[in-house]
């Protein structure tokens, strides 16, 4: 049976989650830093083997959710679309009365069609642009 917990994964779980779905794995200090900043992460197990992963980060208002994984031999019974679901419900959870809240990402290559089955909107849209970023390596 899958379990979903609200934990966040320690760096040797992310860093084996991404590996498990061919994503690179960066600066070990970098991961600690920011898994420590999330606002709040799910880890989906089995027994206790972890086999998918998400989080969110932000300031209350904006929230962007990441690191959205799923272990290969897990995929396609849904354990993506429940995660992500609780996810968005917290940042649902922790908004105040009368206040509005915006929960972002940017979706992998191929993956938009999975985050619009949930409920997200493509960007650019009736009422935005479009999503602009900078990346730089060092
Ligand atoms: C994308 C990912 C998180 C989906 O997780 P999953 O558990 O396999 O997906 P689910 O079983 O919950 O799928 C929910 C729905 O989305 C659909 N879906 C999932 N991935 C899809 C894709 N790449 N393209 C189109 N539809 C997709 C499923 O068919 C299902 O549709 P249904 O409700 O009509 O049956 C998973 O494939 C993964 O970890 N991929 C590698 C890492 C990655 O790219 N993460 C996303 C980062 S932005």
């Amino acid at each position: 049976m899958i379990t979903y917990h609200e934990e966040v994964p320690d760096v040797e779980t992310y860093f084996e989650l991404r590996k498990a779905v061919d994503w690179a794995v960066f600066s070990e200090e970098q991961a600690k830093k920011a898994l420590d900043r999330a606002v709040f992460a799910i880890i989906a197990k089995d027994g206790d083997k972890p086999v998918a992963m998400g989080r969110v980060i932000g300031d209350g208002m904006y929230y962007r959710i990441c690191d959205v994984v799923v272990r290969p031999e897990y995929q396609g019974q849904k354990i993506g679309a429940t995660l992500l679901d609780k996810l968005v419900n917290l940042c649902i959870k922790d908004a105040p009365e009368n206040s509005r809240i915006s929960v972002d990402l940017i979706a992998a290559k191929g993956k938009a069609p999975f985050y619009l089955k949930q409920g997200f909107t493509a960007l650019p849209n009736d009422e935005c642009g479009p999503a602009l970023r900078k990346v730089f390596y060092f």
